[in-house]
């Protein structure tokens, strides 16, 4: 089984990204060969500073290694370094319909935000499939928000293999249903473009700001709250505690007596000691930059090979070779 994800480096990764697409990658390595990139390529359609995304870029592969992706299991690399995937992008974007992008919720969502489009974000779902097909990938551990890009992926690869032969893997989502969405400080989606976001490697300070601020409502400490597990604090407590802790703060709330106060505070610990043993790993790896470019480097020769058949496949399908 080949496991593939990506993750653009647009900025601080947050516990949304850990909790729902990096822990189950992580997860996934021991299941199967794993594919892991950044995907630089990507963060080009919103982000314009060279300088940033080349930072950007070292702090996910940091925030990846130090989270627990291992370098021997997983081949992890910067999308860039296997070009290939931007001439099978042009060799699948002859057969995309304008309607299938057209109907993506995520180029849509961004429309109505105000974003002046470019044509690499209409594009970035036939991009997004060539990072998927070329490495014959059957599993994509996403959150709930890419899953529309997968099934674009498969509709993708299915006109191609119908157009030129069967060519292509067809590839599945794997999204957990617990952490699909995880909900950010103001109870929407946690997202760095909502500016709502819980860092997973955040200054310790700025962080027990943030959730000490978490609004709730107005009830007393002693009254009841029957509706416990609709609580921000208790949501992303359920995260980062183990499930007997998480429980036992939960039924406190139920009852009555357990002040929001003393709840966030809760929260802010159990954040920061979830994070510990990789908050110290990170700080290994930051004063080895050289050995994390190594990793990076090491990876996309590994998947380069892959990369380079499958796209010879694709190439001879469509009579290019
Ligand atoms: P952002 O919305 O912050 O820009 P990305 O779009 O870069 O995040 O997402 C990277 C990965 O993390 C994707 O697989 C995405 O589905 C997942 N992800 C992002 N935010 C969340 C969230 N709040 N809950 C669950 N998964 C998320
Ligand atoms: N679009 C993904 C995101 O914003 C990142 C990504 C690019 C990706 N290519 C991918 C994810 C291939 C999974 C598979 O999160």
């Amino acid at each position: 089984m080949r496991i593939l994800s990506g993750i653009q480096p647009s900025g601080a990764l947050h516990l949304g990204n850990f909790f729902g697409m990096m822990k189950p990658a992580i997860e996934l390595q021991d299941r199967g060969e794993a594919y892991y990139f950044i995907a630089n390529y990507h963060s080009m359609t919103s982000l314009f500073d060279p300088a940033q995304r080349r930072a950007n870029t070292l702090d996910v592969a940091l925030d990846f290694l130090a989270c627990g992706l291992d370098p021997v299991k997983s081949i992890f690399f910067k999308q860039s370094d296997v070009p290939e995937v931007t001439e099978l992008a042009w060799l699948l974007t002859t057969l995309t319909p304008m309607g299938l992008l057209e109907r993506c919720h995520s180029f849509k969502d961004k429309v109505a935000k105000g974003i002046s489009p470019n044509h690499g974000l209409f594009a970035y779902p036939v991009l997004m499939a060539a990072d998927i097909l070329i490495y014959d990938s059957n599993i994509v551990p996403v959150g709930r928000d890419q899953k529309q890009h997968v099934e674009v992926t498969r509709d993708i690869a299915i006109k191609f293999n119908e157009t030129y032969g069967t060519t292509f893997v067809l590839p599945e989502p794997q999204i957990r249903d617990d952490t699909a969405a995880v909900p950010g400080t103001d109870g929407q989606k946690m997202s760095k473009s909502y500016g709502n976001t819980i860092e997973i490697f955040g200054d310790e300070k700025v962080i027990r700001k943030k959730i000490m601020s978490l609004v709730m409502d107005s009830r007393t400490p002693a009254e009841p709250k029957p509706d416990a597990e609709q609580n921000l604090a208790v949501k992303l407590l359920k995260l980062v505690a183990a499930p007997q802790v998480f429980t036992e703060f939960e039924d406190r709330l139920r009852a009555g007596g357990l002040g929001y106060g003393d709840l966030k505070k809760a929260l802010f610990d159990h954040y920061w000691a979830c994070f510990a043993s990789a908050r110290a790993r990170r700080a290994e790896l930051a004063a080895n930059r050289d050995h994390v470019e190594s990793i990076l480097l090491e990876g996309a020769s590994r998947a380069r090979i892959l990369a380079q058949r499958v796209l010879k496949r694709a190439r001879r399908a469509a009579g290019i070779d």
